[in-house]
């Protein structure tokens, strides 16, 4: 049970806003035991970004596993977004085995063919005639989820009770909302497999302390001096904003589209719980996904799409985004190491560390509901 593990008392909040100390412990990287419950309390309660809908035109299927649970994200023939549960309601057949993305007329369950059309309704059941007269096709259709896109990317949800997405989004619509232009394209999408909890790796791309020292040569030269940077906590996203430096603005040319703050700087997103989205004035956005993997291991997705006439080259790009991401992944692999010895407790909080502490005390209270309803 949570309330038996180390769910600390959360401290007061000093004349920073800031707690004394990080709010998560070394056990809450490391006890393996939290995992299904942040599925449960964490992943199943608020919007999970799934990729790009333009990979799904109409008549595509996805089939793909979010926070756990084997999905279908579907196109219909009239270009309507959907996602279900990949469940029969039958007897739980899975109905769609391979994972990926497939053209698709209708779904049919290879255990007693019942048969779906790509609005998830139940359009075929063989031997119909054997089932009670009460039975109605329309009581069996597929369970949906919910799916909202904004700007043209897809984000799915468990939890009937969680905002809309564009208010989940907060300020990332009005600043990013122009960057996407009919001539945006994926320019590269790469994963890493890291050896840190999921929250070792989100707290260090929040983390506004390392930058100018571990990426000194790397990141630290886009983002520039700290005494730029500027803060922004909302409901559920927080923001860095920088300005473009002078050696950027020498080597990139501006999308023309964009006005006023979102063509005077760098945009770095923190969202709850797991992912990050960087926008820049050249349009490119760049979205950084963490998903768990076991309790000290996750998968780090990036996704970059930009016009290609005003990004630089793909091969350049990824140089650029890989040399800051080993730097961090060489950090966040000792940190767990650090958090796995046994000999640690949470240190005292930094001014340039307040986006992880918002992130942190969002899972923090995540994690209490979840007790308090047990
Ligand atoms: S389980 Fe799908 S038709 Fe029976
Ligand atoms: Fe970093």
């Amino acid at each position: 049970m949570v309330s038996s593990l180390s769910l600390r008392s959360p401290v007061a909040p000093d004349a920073r806003g800031l707690p004394e100390r990080f709010l998560l412990t070394a056990d809450h990287y490391t006890n393996p035991v939290w995992i299904p419950i942040e599925q449960q309390a964490i992943f199943r309660r608020t919007w999970l970004y799934v990729g790009d809908g333009d990979r799904l035109q109409p008549g595509m299927v996805w089939a793909r596993s979010v926070a756990g649970a084997p999905v279908l994200i579907v196109r219909d023939h009239d270009g309507e977004l959907r996602v279900f549960y990949n469940l029969c309601p039958h007897r739980a057949a899975i109905l769609s085995p391979p994972a990926g993305i497939h053209a698709c007329q209708k779904l049919v369950c290879p255990y007693h063919a019942w048969v779906y059309d790509l609005a998830g309704n139940l359009t075929g059941v063989p031997s119909q005639a054997q089932f009670p007269e009460s039975f109605q096709k329309q009581d069996f259709a597929l369970r949906s989820l919910r799916l909202e896109t904004w700007s043209g990317f897809m984000f799915v949800c468990f939890d009937d009770s969680a905002p809309p997405l564009v208010e989940f989004l907060g300020s990332i619509p009005q600043h990013l909302g122009q960057h996407r232009t009919a001539a945006t394209q994926p320019l590269a999408a790469k994963q890493y497999t890291v050896a840190c909890n999921w929250k070792n790796y989100h707290d260090n791309t929040l983390c506004d302390y390392h930058v100018a020292i571990a990426h000194r040569t790397t990141l630290n030269q886009v983002q520039g001096p700290i005494r730029h940077y500027q803060h922004q906590l909302e409901a559920f996203v927080n923001l860095l904003y920088t300005p473009t430096t002078a050696d950027w603005q020498a080597e990139n040319s501006v999308l023309p589209t964009l006005q006023g703050r979102s063509r005077e700087g760098f945009f770095t997103y923190g969202i709850y719980p797991n992912l990050h989205l960087l926008g820049l004035p050249n349009g490119l956005l760049a979205w950084l996904h963490i998903e768990p993997l076991t309790v000290e291991s996750c998968q780090v997705s990036l996704d970059l799409y930009g016009d290609p006439k005003f990004c630089p080259p793909t091969a350049t790009l990824l140089a650029e985004f890989e040399a800051f991401m080993q730097e961090d992944m060489v950090l966040t692999e000792s940190v767990q190491q650090g958090y796995a010895s046994g000999a640690y407790t949470p240190g005292p909080v930094n001014g340039l560390e307040s986006r992880i502490i918002h992130q942190q005390k969002l899972i923090w209270d995540a994690l209490a509901a979840f007790s308090d309803a047990d």
